[in-house]
């Protein structure tokens, strides 16, 4: 490794969130963030926000793994349902599933959703998790469109496509998971490349 790479390692057993990770760290560090896998259980406690939920894993994860490394958790907020599934997001789709949240939506108008993306990174022994939020708004889709993605996709709609109608470098671009690493990336000085990064930014006229 060079002085200026940096290796890191995301703790998820989510293969769809793995491969934006590895595609957005690739086009924002411009290869300077290796990403590595930590396929170990997240300890999730119920709680209201996202935040508690990412932070507690976090504090949990640090006694048996080598910083620097972060925990992701994400969920879907549903306006017309008073922000369900949000916390319980990955209980819910595994119990009724996209079908489930179609049924609950039928005959509703407003379709305003939300995803939210909070990530917990602890960059050395003994220090306390910093977090880094993103989040996207869109609507339910009526119907189960696309085969990309994972999770929510197919029925997430932005800008008349669904996220799974999405390839991943176009979803990372908009989503609530490219939003929160852009943030962690600008904090670790390396959102160098792509089109959002601070290469591009600092060369406009
Ligand atoms: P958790 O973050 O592992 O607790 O998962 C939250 C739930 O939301 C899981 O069911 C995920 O599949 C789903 N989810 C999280 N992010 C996304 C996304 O970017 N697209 C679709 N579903 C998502």
């Amino acid at each position: 490794m060079t002085s200026d790479e940096m290796e890191i390692t995301i703790v998820t057993g989510n293969k769809g969130k793995l491969r934006e990770f590895r595609e957005l760290a690739e086009e924002l560090s411009g290869g300077l963030l290796r990403v590595k896998q930590a396929d170990m259980p997240k300890e999730e406690i119920q709680a209201d926000r996202l935040e508690e939920i990412a932070l507690h894993a976090a504090r949990v994860i640090s006694k048996l793994l080598e910083p620097p490394f972060f925990v992701e958790d994400s969920g879907l907020f549903i306006e017309a349902l008073n922000g369900f599934p949000g916390p319980y997001s990955a209980y819910v789709h595994k119990k009724i599933g996209n079908e489930g949240i179609l049924k609950l939506m039928s005959g509703v108008e407003n379709r305003r959703a939300t995803f939210k993306c909070v990530i917990a990174f602890i960059s050395a022994p003994s220090t306390q998790p910093k977090l880094f939020v993103g989040s996207v708004s869109g609507r339910i889709a009526e119907s189960i469109r696309g085969d990309k993605g994972f999770g929510y996709d197919p029925i997430f709609e932005f800008s008349g496509r669904t996220f799974a109608e999405l390839d991943t470098k176009e979803k990372n671009k908009v989503s609530h998971r490219g939003q929160a690493f852009k943030k962690l990336l600008q904090h670790l000085g390396l959102n160098y490349g792509g089109e959002h990064g601070i290469r591009n930014a600092s060369s406009l006229p």
